[in-house]
Protein backbone atom coordinates (compact mmCIF):
# COMPACT_ATOMS: atom_id res chain seq x y z
CA UNK A 1 0.00 0.00 0.00
CA UNK A 2 1.93 3.00 -1.14
CA UNK A 3 2.19 5.61 1.45
CA UNK A 4 1.33 9.11 0.02
CA UNK A 5 1.72 11.40 3.18
CA UNK A 6 0.20 12.24 6.53
CA UNK A 7 -3.36 13.43 6.44
CA UNK A 8 -3.37 16.86 8.79
CA UNK A 9 -5.45 16.84 12.18
CA UNK A 10 -8.66 17.41 12.00
CA UNK A 11 -8.77 14.65 9.31
CA UNK A 12 -11.96 12.61 9.95
CA UNK A 13 -12.30 8.58 9.74
CA UNK A 14 -13.22 9.52 6.04
CA UNK A 15 -10.11 11.13 4.93
CA UNK A 16 -10.22 14.25 2.88
CA UNK A 17 -9.49 15.43 -0.45
CA UNK A 18 -5.59 16.78 -0.66
CA UNK A 19 -3.67 18.22 -3.53
CA UNK A 20 -1.84 15.67 -4.37
CA UNK A 21 1.61 15.64 -6.51
CA UNK A 22 1.97 12.44 -7.76
CA UNK A 23 0.16 11.93 -11.09
CA UNK A 24 -0.92 8.79 -10.04
CA UNK A 25 -3.15 9.50 -7.26
CA UNK A 26 -4.38 12.40 -9.29
CA UNK A 27 -8.03 12.57 -10.60
CA UNK A 28 -9.37 15.07 -12.87
CA UNK A 29 -9.86 17.20 -10.32
CA UNK A 30 -6.24 17.03 -8.80
CA UNK A 31 -7.02 16.13 -5.33
CA UNK A 32 -5.97 12.63 -4.19
CA UNK A 33 -9.80 10.42 -3.98
CA UNK A 34 -8.91 7.62 -1.76
CA UNK A 35 -10.34 7.47 1.46
CA UNK A 36 -8.20 7.38 4.33
CA UNK A 37 -7.95 4.72 6.81
CA UNK A 38 -5.71 4.26 10.24
CA UNK A 39 -2.85 2.77 9.54
CA UNK A 40 -2.40 0.04 12.70
CA UNK A 41 0.81 -0.67 12.30
CA UNK A 42 2.04 3.21 12.18
CA UNK A 43 3.34 3.58 15.79
CA UNK A 44 2.54 7.22 16.05
CA UNK A 45 -1.20 6.07 14.79
CA UNK A 46 -1.35 8.81 11.98
CA UNK A 47 -3.85 8.64 9.19
CA UNK A 48 -2.78 7.83 5.50
CA UNK A 49 -4.14 7.19 2.38
CA UNK A 50 -5.28 3.76 1.35
CA UNK A 51 -5.30 3.03 -2.64
CA UNK A 52 -9.09 1.55 -2.04
CA UNK A 53 -11.14 3.32 -4.35
CA UNK A 54 -13.68 5.66 -3.72
CA UNK A 55 -17.11 5.28 -5.74
CA UNK A 56 -18.35 8.88 -4.18
CA UNK A 57 -16.51 11.73 -3.38
CA UNK A 58 -17.52 15.08 -1.93
CA UNK A 59 -15.35 17.81 -1.67
CA UNK A 60 -16.60 21.23 -0.11
CA UNK A 61 -19.82 20.62 -0.72
CA UNK A 62 -22.69 23.16 0.15
CA UNK A 63 -26.24 23.92 -1.07
CA UNK A 64 -28.14 27.29 -0.29
CA UNK A 65 -31.59 28.03 -0.76
CA UNK A 66 -31.72 31.81 -0.29
CA UNK A 67 -30.12 32.42 2.86
CA UNK A 68 -30.95 28.84 4.26
CA UNK A 69 -27.98 26.70 4.08
CA UNK A 70 -29.36 23.62 4.13
CA UNK A 71 -25.66 21.44 2.90
CA UNK A 72 -22.91 23.74 4.61
CA UNK A 73 -18.98 22.61 3.32
CA UNK A 74 -19.14 18.95 3.56
CA UNK A 75 -16.83 16.62 2.44
CA UNK A 76 -16.42 12.66 2.38
CA UNK A 77 -15.51 9.72 0.43
CA UNK A 78 -17.28 6.14 0.11
CA UNK A 79 -15.62 3.12 -0.71
CA UNK A 80 -16.84 1.07 -3.71
CA UNK A 81 -18.84 -1.85 -1.74
CA UNK A 82 -19.67 -0.14 0.97
CA UNK A 83 -23.19 0.12 3.07
CA UNK A 84 -22.73 3.46 4.25
CA UNK A 85 -25.29 5.19 6.36
CA UNK A 86 -25.95 9.51 6.59
CA UNK A 87 -28.02 9.99 9.69
CA UNK A 88 -28.99 12.98 11.01
CA UNK A 89 -32.68 14.80 12.66
CA UNK A 90 -34.68 16.08 10.56
CA UNK A 91 -34.15 18.74 8.31
CA UNK A 92 -30.04 18.32 8.81
CA UNK A 93 -29.62 18.16 4.97
CA UNK A 94 -29.53 14.61 4.09
CA UNK A 95 -31.90 14.64 1.22
CA UNK A 96 -30.52 17.55 -0.58
CA UNK A 97 -26.92 15.89 -0.30
CA UNK A 98 -28.42 13.18 -1.76
CA UNK A 99 -30.01 15.12 -4.70
CA UNK A 100 -27.10 16.65 -5.43
CA UNK A 101 -24.87 13.21 -5.51
CA UNK A 102 -27.80 12.24 -8.26
CA UNK A 103 -27.89 15.45 -10.36
CA UNK A 104 -31.30 16.42 -9.30
CA UNK A 105 -30.16 19.78 -7.28
CA UNK A 106 -26.73 21.92 -8.44
CA UNK A 107 -24.61 22.14 -5.85
CA UNK A 108 -24.34 25.68 -4.80
CA UNK A 109 -20.48 24.64 -4.29
CA UNK A 110 -18.39 22.20 -3.84
CA UNK A 111 -17.12 18.90 -6.32
CA UNK A 112 -18.66 15.12 -6.47
CA UNK A 113 -17.26 12.60 -8.28
CA UNK A 114 -19.66 9.94 -8.96
CA UNK A 115 -18.35 6.47 -10.11
CA UNK A 116 -14.76 8.74 -11.58
CA UNK A 117 -17.69 11.28 -12.86
CA UNK A 118 -18.20 14.49 -12.12
CA UNK A 119 -22.35 15.34 -12.48
CA UNK A 120 -21.75 18.58 -13.47
CA UNK A 121 -19.94 17.42 -16.82
CA UNK A 122 -21.33 14.55 -17.69
CA UNK A 123 -24.70 13.69 -15.91
CA UNK A 124 -25.96 11.03 -18.31
CA UNK A 125 -23.33 9.09 -17.39
CA UNK A 126 -23.37 10.07 -13.72
CA UNK A 127 -27.11 8.86 -13.30
CA UNK A 128 -26.29 5.66 -15.19
CA UNK A 129 -24.60 4.61 -12.14
CA UNK A 130 -26.70 4.73 -9.29
CA UNK A 131 -30.36 3.30 -8.76
CA UNK A 132 -32.09 5.57 -6.39
CA UNK A 133 -34.82 5.27 -3.76
CA UNK A 134 -36.50 8.33 -3.06
CA UNK A 135 -37.97 9.59 0.50
CA UNK A 136 -41.36 10.52 -1.28
CA UNK A 137 -42.84 7.50 -3.49
CA UNK A 138 -42.54 8.50 -7.05
CA UNK A 139 -44.07 5.46 -8.66
CA UNK A 140 -46.72 5.69 -10.98
CA UNK A 141 -49.99 4.36 -9.24
CA UNK A 142 -52.22 4.24 -12.30
CA UNK A 143 -49.60 1.43 -13.83
CA UNK A 144 -48.82 -1.81 -13.41
CA UNK A 145 -45.69 -3.15 -10.91
CA UNK A 146 -44.39 -4.48 -14.51
CA UNK A 147 -45.49 -1.45 -16.41
CA UNK A 148 -43.49 0.94 -13.85
CA UNK A 149 -40.37 -1.42 -14.51
CA UNK A 150 -41.01 -1.23 -18.12
CA UNK A 151 -41.21 2.31 -18.06
CA UNK A 152 -38.43 3.11 -15.84
CA UNK A 153 -35.97 0.54 -18.17
CA UNK A 154 -36.76 2.46 -21.28
CA UNK A 155 -36.32 6.10 -20.06
CA UNK A 156 -32.86 4.49 -19.04
CA UNK A 157 -32.09 2.81 -22.49
CA UNK A 158 -31.88 -0.62 -21.05
CA UNK A 159 -32.54 -3.18 -24.09
CA UNK A 160 -35.49 -4.63 -24.59
CA UNK A 161 -33.95 -8.36 -24.22
CA UNK A 162 -32.08 -7.29 -20.98
CA UNK A 163 -35.39 -6.01 -19.60
CA UNK A 164 -37.07 -9.00 -20.58
CA UNK A 165 -35.09 -11.42 -18.36
CA UNK A 166 -33.95 -8.67 -15.96
CA UNK A 167 -37.73 -7.30 -14.91
CA UNK A 168 -38.68 -11.10 -14.14
CA UNK A 169 -35.57 -11.49 -12.02
CA UNK A 170 -35.83 -8.50 -10.28
CA UNK A 171 -39.78 -9.23 -9.40
CA UNK A 172 -39.06 -12.62 -8.31
CA UNK A 173 -36.09 -11.08 -6.01
CA UNK A 174 -37.92 -9.04 -4.16
CA UNK A 175 -41.21 -11.29 -4.04
CA UNK A 176 -43.41 -9.27 -6.37
CA UNK A 177 -43.73 -11.64 -9.45
CA UNK A 178 -46.95 -12.97 -8.90
CA UNK A 179 -48.44 -9.08 -8.18
CA UNK A 180 -46.86 -7.93 -11.38
CA UNK A 181 -49.97 -7.25 -13.53
CA UNK A 182 -51.67 -5.58 -10.50
CA UNK A 183 -52.02 -1.95 -9.84
CA UNK A 184 -49.94 -0.22 -7.63
CA UNK A 185 -52.30 2.15 -6.08
CA UNK A 186 -53.55 -1.17 -4.60
CA UNK A 187 -50.46 -2.48 -3.29
CA UNK A 188 -49.46 -1.93 0.51
CA UNK A 189 -46.63 0.31 1.79
CA UNK A 190 -44.47 -2.52 1.87
CA UNK A 191 -44.70 -4.04 -1.69
CA UNK A 192 -44.37 -0.15 -3.08
CA UNK A 193 -41.38 -0.14 -1.41
CA UNK A 194 -39.99 -3.37 -2.44
CA UNK A 195 -41.12 -2.03 -6.14
CA UNK A 196 -39.31 0.90 -5.85
CA UNK A 197 -35.94 -0.85 -4.91
CA UNK A 198 -36.77 -3.43 -7.75
CA UNK A 199 -36.99 -0.32 -10.45
CA UNK A 200 -33.32 1.12 -9.26
CA UNK A 201 -31.65 -1.80 -9.39
CA UNK A 202 -32.88 -2.08 -13.11
CA UNK A 203 -30.09 -1.15 -14.91
CA UNK A 204 -27.36 -2.73 -12.89
CA UNK A 205 -26.43 0.39 -10.91
CA UNK A 206 -22.80 0.67 -8.89
CA UNK A 207 -24.34 2.89 -6.68
CA UNK A 208 -27.89 2.34 -5.06
CA UNK A 209 -29.07 5.75 -3.17
CA UNK A 210 -31.74 4.87 -0.48
CA UNK A 211 -33.41 7.65 1.29
CA UNK A 212 -35.45 6.85 4.24
CA UNK A 213 -36.14 3.41 2.54
CA UNK A 214 -37.88 2.01 5.25
CA UNK A 215 -40.09 4.64 6.75
CA UNK A 216 -43.78 3.66 7.63
CA UNK A 217 -43.01 -0.12 7.09
CA UNK A 218 -43.05 -2.82 10.18
CA UNK A 219 -40.83 -4.42 11.64
CA UNK A 220 -40.81 -7.45 9.23
CA UNK A 221 -40.77 -5.74 5.97
CA UNK A 222 -37.82 -3.54 7.41
CA UNK A 223 -35.85 -6.72 8.19
CA UNK A 224 -37.02 -8.05 4.85
CA UNK A 225 -35.36 -5.35 2.92
CA UNK A 226 -32.38 -5.38 4.54
CA UNK A 227 -31.89 -8.88 3.92
CA UNK A 228 -32.65 -7.92 0.27
CA UNK A 229 -29.92 -5.02 0.18
CA UNK A 230 -27.41 -6.53 2.43
CA UNK A 231 -28.08 -9.65 -0.43
CA UNK A 232 -27.70 -7.57 -3.15
CA UNK A 233 -24.63 -5.37 -1.27
CA UNK A 234 -22.48 -8.92 -1.40
CA UNK A 235 -23.68 -10.39 -4.40
CA UNK A 236 -23.14 -7.81 -6.82
CA UNK A 237 -21.16 -5.78 -4.49
CA UNK A 238 -23.37 -2.75 -5.08
CA UNK A 239 -22.51 0.62 -2.94
CA UNK A 240 -25.41 1.46 -0.52
CA UNK A 241 -26.04 4.65 0.84
CA UNK A 242 -28.73 5.17 2.68
CA UNK A 243 -30.55 6.95 5.17
CA UNK A 244 -32.74 6.57 8.08
CA UNK A 245 -34.37 7.49 11.72
CA UNK A 246 -34.05 4.20 12.55
CA UNK A 247 -30.71 3.76 14.84
CA UNK A 248 -30.88 0.64 15.25
CA UNK A 249 -31.19 -0.36 11.70
CA UNK A 250 -27.83 1.68 10.66
CA UNK A 251 -26.09 -0.09 13.04
CA UNK A 252 -26.85 -3.56 12.27
CA UNK A 253 -26.18 -2.76 8.58
CA UNK A 254 -24.17 -0.20 7.94
CA UNK A 255 -20.53 -0.26 7.41
CA UNK A 256 -19.69 3.94 8.23
CA UNK A 257 -21.45 6.06 9.71
CA UNK A 258 -21.73 10.02 8.96
CA UNK A 259 -24.34 12.33 11.18
CA UNK A 260 -25.18 15.08 9.86
CA UNK A 261 -26.48 18.10 11.55
CA UNK A 262 -27.64 21.92 10.38
CA UNK A 263 -25.74 20.72 7.38
CA UNK A 264 -22.73 19.41 8.54
CA UNK A 265 -21.13 16.05 9.15
CA UNK A 266 -20.28 16.57 12.78
CA UNK A 267 -19.03 13.09 13.46
CA UNK A 268 -17.95 9.62 11.20
CA UNK A 269 -16.87 6.22 11.28
CA UNK A 270 -18.13 2.90 12.26
CA UNK A 271 -21.11 2.45 14.95
CA UNK A 272 -18.47 1.15 17.40
CA UNK A 273 -16.19 4.05 16.86
CA UNK A 274 -19.05 6.68 17.07
CA UNK A 275 -19.96 5.31 20.52
CA UNK A 276 -16.68 5.25 21.48
CA UNK A 277 -16.14 8.92 20.88
CA UNK A 278 -19.81 10.00 23.01
CA UNK A 279 -19.27 7.20 25.86
CA UNK A 280 -22.49 5.54 25.01
CA UNK A 281 -23.51 2.18 24.32
CA UNK A 282 -26.20 2.30 21.87
CA UNK A 283 -26.44 4.53 18.70
CA UNK A 284 -28.95 6.30 19.54
CA UNK A 285 -28.07 7.58 22.62
CA UNK A 286 -24.67 8.08 20.58
CA UNK A 287 -26.69 10.22 17.95
CA UNK A 288 -28.42 12.14 20.31
CA UNK A 289 -24.83 13.27 22.31
CA UNK A 290 -23.86 14.33 18.50
CA UNK A 291 -27.10 16.53 17.81
CA UNK A 292 -28.88 17.40 21.15
CA UNK A 293 -32.03 16.49 22.11
CA UNK A 294 -34.07 19.77 20.52
CA UNK A 295 -36.85 18.53 18.52
CA UNK A 296 -35.91 20.23 14.57
CA UNK A 297 -39.72 21.01 13.87
CA UNK A 298 -38.89 24.76 14.72
CA UNK A 299 -36.15 24.64 11.67
CA UNK A 300 -38.35 23.07 9.50
CA UNK A 301 -39.99 24.31 6.43
CA UNK A 302 -43.53 23.43 5.78
CA UNK A 303 -43.58 20.64 3.62
CA UNK A 304 -40.89 18.98 6.39
CA UNK A 305 -43.38 19.41 8.97
CA UNK A 306 -46.03 17.94 6.72
CA UNK A 307 -43.81 14.86 6.11
CA UNK A 308 -43.18 14.63 9.54
CA UNK A 309 -46.85 14.24 10.74
CA UNK A 310 -47.39 12.03 8.05
CA UNK A 311 -45.03 10.30 9.46
CA UNK A 312 -46.11 10.80 12.91
CA UNK A 313 -49.58 9.18 12.30
CA UNK A 314 -48.68 6.51 10.29
CA UNK A 315 -49.62 8.33 6.71
CA UNK A 316 -46.22 6.56 5.68
CA UNK A 317 -44.41 7.80 2.42
N1 LIG B 1 -36.34 22.98 -2.46
C1 LIG B 1 -36.13 23.56 -1.29
N2 LIG B 1 -36.33 24.88 -1.14
C2 LIG B 1 -36.09 25.48 0.05
N3 LIG B 1 -35.63 24.84 1.16
C3 LIG B 1 -35.41 23.52 1.02
C4 LIG B 1 -35.65 22.82 -0.18
N4 LIG B 1 -35.32 21.51 0.01
C5 LIG B 1 -34.91 21.42 1.28
N5 LIG B 1 -34.97 22.61 1.90
C6 LIG B 1 -34.56 22.90 3.29
O1 LIG B 1 -33.24 22.44 3.45
C7 LIG B 1 -33.08 21.87 4.76
C8 LIG B 1 -32.57 20.45 4.61
O2 LIG B 1 -33.63 19.67 4.08
P1 LIG B 1 -33.45 18.12 3.74
O3 LIG B 1 -34.71 17.69 3.06
O4 LIG B 1 -32.18 17.93 3.04
O5 LIG B 1 -33.35 17.50 5.21
P2 LIG B 1 -33.26 15.99 5.65
O6 LIG B 1 -32.02 15.83 6.45
O7 LIG B 1 -33.44 15.10 4.48
O8 LIG B 1 -34.51 15.88 6.66
P3 LIG B 1 -35.59 14.72 6.90
O9 LIG B 1 -34.97 13.78 7.86
O10 LIG B 1 -36.76 15.45 7.50
O11 LIG B 1 -35.93 14.09 5.58
C9 LIG B 1 -34.44 22.00 5.45
O12 LIG B 1 -34.42 23.15 6.26
C10 LIG B 1 -35.42 22.15 4.30
O13 LIG B 1 -36.55 22.88 4.68
MG1 LIG C 1 -34.84 13.75 3.90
Amino acid sequence: MPEIGHIPPGCGSFGRLQRCSSSAYRCGYAFVVAPCIRDKTASNANWRYSEMSSIIEVEGLSKKFGDLIAVDDISFAVQAGEIFAFLGPNGAGKSTTIKMLTTLLDPTSGKIILNGKNPAVDADAVRHSFGIVFQDPSLDDELTAYENMEIHGVLYGVPKETRRARIPELLKFVELWSRKDDLVKEFSGGMKRRLEIARGLLHHPKVLFLDEPTIGLDPQTRNHMWNYIQNLNKTEGITVFFTTHYMEEADRVAGRIAVMDHGKIVASGTSAELKAKTNTDNLEDAFLALTGKTIRDEDASPLDRMRMRRRHWGGGR
